[in-house]
Parts: C-alpha cells; sequence; structure tokens
C-alpha cells in the first residue's frame, strides 16, 4: 500500500502515522522528522535546512525530492510507504508521480481556527518521534512511552505557527485538487478523538 498522509500543520499526521504504520506494516516516512533528525546532528543537510524550518518556510524542492527518491529505493519500501508531509507542493507531487506514486491520499480535514492551541500545546519526544499534548498529558516533562525528556519543537510558536498555515493555504492545498482529479483523494474528518480518525482511516483503508 503506497499512502500519502496529506494535512495542514498539527492536523495530527504524525500521530496517525504511527499507529498506521504499526497496524499495515509500513515504513512511517516524515520529511519533517528526518530534517530535525539531520538539523539534531548537525550534518550538511541540517546545517542548511535549519533557519528556513525555524522560520516556517518550506525546504528547497530539489533537495527534498532527492531525500524522498532515495528513502523510498531502501528495501524496506518494496511493499508500499506511508508518506507524512510529503509532498508539501504541485512540484514535489509531480516528481513523487514520476519514480513512485501514491495509490490513495488522506486528506485529514481541521478547522484551522483550532490548529494554533493544538501546536503551541504539543510536547514531542525527540527519542521516540511520539507527540503528545499538555491537554492530555498535563505538565508531564518526560515522554509517557518511553520515559526520555519531552521538548517543545522550535517552530511551535505562535508566529512560527502563523507562518507554516500561510504557506499550507497557499502551497500544500492545492493538492487537494490535483489528487482528486486523480480519484485518489479521501477526505477523513480530522476534528475527532484520536481514535475516532484513526477508526475512520482504518474503515477507508479496510
Ligand atoms: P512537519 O514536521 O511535516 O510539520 P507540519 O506539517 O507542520 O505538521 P506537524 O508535524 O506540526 O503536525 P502533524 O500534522 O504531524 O500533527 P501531530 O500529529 O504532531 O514539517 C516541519 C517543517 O519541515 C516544515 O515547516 C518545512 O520547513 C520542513 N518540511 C517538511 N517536509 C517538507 C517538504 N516536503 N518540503 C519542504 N519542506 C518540508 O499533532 C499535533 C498536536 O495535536 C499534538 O500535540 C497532538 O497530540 C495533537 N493531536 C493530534 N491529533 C489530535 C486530535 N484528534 N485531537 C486533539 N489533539 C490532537
Ligand atoms: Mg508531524
Amino acid at each position: 500500500m503506497k499512502l500519502i498522509l496529506l494535512g495542514a500543520p498539527g492536523s495530527g499526521k504524525g500521530t496517525q502515522a504511527a499507529r498506521i504504520c504499526e497496524k499495515y506494516n509500513l515504513p512511517h516516512i516524515s520529511t519533517g522528522d528526518i530534517f530535525r533528525e539531520n538539523i539534531k546532528n548537525q550534518t550538511p543537510l541540517g546545517l542548511k535546512v535549519k533557519a528556513i524550518m525555524d522560520s516556517g518556510n518550506l525546504c528547497p524542492d530539489e533537495l527534498t525530492v532527492d531525500l524522498v527518491k532515495d528513502r523510498l529505493a531502501q528495501p524496506d519500501c518494496a511493499n508500499g510507504y506511508l508518506l507524512d508531509g510529503f509532498p508539501r507542493n504541485l512540484v514535489q507531487a509531480a516528481a513523487l508521480d514520476t519514480f513512485n506514486a501514491p495509490e490513495k491520499v488522506l486528506d485529514l480535514n481541521v478547522d484551522l481556527a483550532g490548529i494554533e492551541r493544538r501546536l503551541t500545546g504539543r510536547r514531542s519526544c525527540p527519542a521516540c518521534g511520539n507527540s503528545f499534548h499538555i491537554d492530555f498529558i498535563g505538565d508531564t516533562k518526560n515522554c509517557p512511552d518511553c520515559g526520555a525528556e519531552l521538548i517543545i519543537r522550535k517552530d511551535d510558536n505562535p508566529e512560527t505557527v502563523k507562518e507554516r498555515l500561510s504557506v499550507y493555504s497557499k502551497s500544500t492545498a492545492p493538492l487537494v485538487e490535483y489528487y482528486e482529479k486523480q480519484g485518489k483523494l479521501i477526505a477523513i474528518n480530522g476534528d475527532q478523538s484520536i481514535d475516532g480518525v484513526f477508526a475512520e482511516i482504518v474503515k477507508v483503508l479496510g
């Protein structure tokens, strides 16, 4: 199964990706996670994209497409993949179609008015990659899953969230029509409980 998880910043892509990948045994490929890992390890790629990510803008297409192309060529992607955060614009979507086109695109629909709260209240685990919200975990300092110290993502401040939402509306939202025309788009209501969203996804994927 070749799947894309489309959706605004904070729509729950990472949260649902973890569950989908476990159930359907797919590799979870998040370009955001790959970039953050490179920044943490201060690799040449990380140094190149740090300022861009901190500002909430998109990293260069060519670099991002090459990275995904290499990743999808790995043996664990032979039976499919779940892409989270890629493609992010029409250029990236057209490129993906030339080397490993998706079969289904799940579009997580959320009310953008609630996004700032979701993101500014997010706590991320740098060790296991899971995300939580202070509404559920309170002021817990350690990851409920693995115990590592939780962090606040550098781009989860109100100003950068605003920029990320504007980039989403301008560059990423047109992908809805792109995949609709290909007959691949499946709309999912992202404004329900985490379990509720996952149940809807399982229902459509079978
Ligand atoms: P990326 O890491 O992809 O971030 P994003 O798209 O902004 O999305 P997030 O990871 O913030 O949100 P999410 O949808 O995963 O939500 P989550 O499940 O965590 O990209 C970051 C940056 O990297 C970009 O700005 C760009 O610079 C660069 N980049 C990445 N890909 C790129 C590309 N292809 N091209 C160019 N540049 C690229 O949930 C959010 C919060 O909500 C959590 O606290 C969670 O607990 C909570 N939550 C989740 N579901 C629910 C629910 N149903 N109800 C209530 N709360 C919920
Ligand atoms: Mg994410």
